[in-house]
């Protein structure tokens, strides 16, 4: 922990449970404490003022109708020069695309750019809904656990092969990846666009977290990486992680060829409609005047992290995130009768997400979610230590 103080250490437990978030709305208590909620990835972070000002602007103007086309294309412009200048990458804003959210640009995706009836491959553990909304699409899911190779989480390429021979039309990359905060690398997707290629599949790509990188890790866009994975992607991104918004419903699609671009402005009304008007203006001020913001927040996560590598935690093996602000907790060597998850909100008070929920490899695992004031985190941690040692 840093000497000096940074403003955001001034939040406490009490100042976000009054504040209303879902983070914080978990009912209950602990040994007389009330819960710290550790789970959904939201931070406990003020939004950047550039943010707040567009929305009150909006309201002040009643900006809150239908979204005009060329607040669209402003909001595209935006998010194509921040991409340029973070990923190296700027996509021609014409291929960038209004959705409220990514699970709207994944339901679009399945539905209109895969084979019907093709199933999804999932590397797990991953983002939860990703487990149920394929079903929902009625389409089979392929789980694919990902095996640790030097001490990190890597893609099964000889399974998500056998999935494709098998019929599989789309993988989902989450890249940098929730839950396990890898962040792949250039070789990582030079081989999963061989495999994807291969069978003539797709990948849907969710970038949502690719501006959280820390220390050495770089977010490299999966399309940006070769033509032949340009060709056969839907990128998903949103400011809603790195600023913090995601009540504001405003994604970005972004479309990497001529044809996925044709394709999408013929298939995509449904799903760009729910997109909010006051999200569009916000993610547009995000994306143009909050960069000093994010590299705030950037900061102080690292320092987050460093707390989290430094801490005893006996019993949890601990993933310190390259990527993201989502740690993962592997508590299978406690070997509890009870997903560990369940006794660490009963025991220390922290309410974490359950491994089991992003797929049957995440079992025994839990997801930390490191967005909080220092001065909480540290609680938090001592709490855990505490439960653990008892
Ligand atoms: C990997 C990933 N994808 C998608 C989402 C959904 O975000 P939104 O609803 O803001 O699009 C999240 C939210 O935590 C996420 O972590």
């Amino acid at each position: 922990m840093t000497a000096t103080s940074h403003r955001f250490d001034a939040l406490t437990a009490e100042h976000m449970r009054a504040g209303g978030s879902w983070k914080w709305s978990t009912p209950g208590e602990s040994h007389g404490r009330g819960l710290i909620g550790a789970f959904v990835a939201e931070m406990d972070f003020p939004v950047a003022d550039a943010v707040a000002d567009a929305v009150r602007r909006a309201a002040d103007a009643s900006q809150l109708g239908y979204l005009p086309d060329d607040w669209a294309a402003d909001m595209a412009d935006a998010c194509s020069a921040f991409w340029g200048e973070r990923f190296g990458w700027a996509p021609d804003p014409a291929w960038v695309r209004p959705v409220p959210d990514v699970l709207t640009a994944f339901t679009a995706t399945v539905r209109h750019f895969t084979r019907p009836g093709s199933a999804v491959v999932l590397p797990t553990p991953a983002y939860m809904p990703f487990l149920t909304v394929p079903g929902m699409l009625d389409r089979e899911l392929v789980q694919v656990p990902m095996p640790r190779s030097d001490g990190r989480l890597v893609l099964d390429l000889d399974a998500i092969d056998r999935a494709f021979a098998d019929g599989a039309g789309l993988l989902v990359l989450t890249n940098p990846h929730n839950p396990t905060g890898r962040v792949f690398d250039d070789a990582e997707l030079a081989a999963l666009t061989e495999v994807v290629a291969r069978h003539g599949a797709r990948v849907f790509a969710d970038e949502i977290h690719a501006p959280l990188t820390f220390g050495g890790a770089r977010h490299r866009p999966y399309a940006a990486s070769s033509s032949v994975a340009a060709g056969h992607t839907v990128t998903a991104t949103s400011a809603s992680k790195a600023w913090n918004t995601p009540g504001l419903k405003c994604g970005q699609v972004i479309l990497s060829n001529a044809a996925d671009a044709e394709h999408w402005a013929a298939t995509g009304y449904l799903a760009e409609h729910g997109t909010a008007t006051p999200g569009v203006l916000a993610t547009t001020a995000a994306y143009r005047d909050a960069r000093g913001w994010l590299d705030e927040v950037l900061a102080y996560l690292d320092g987050n992290r460093a707390l989290l590598a430094g801490a005893d935690l006996p019993g949890l093996d601990v993933t310190v995130p390259d990527g993201t602000y989502l740690a993962w907790l592997d508590g299978r060597g406690l070997a509890l009768d009870e997903p560990p998850s369940a006794f660490l909100q009963r025991e220390a008070g922290v309410v974490l997400t359950d491994g089991a929920a992003c797929g049957e490899a995440g079992r025994g695992g839990m997801r930390l979610n490191l967005a909080m004031s220092r001065p909480v985190l540290t609680e938090a941690l001592t709490r855990i230590r505490t439960a653990l040692r008892a």
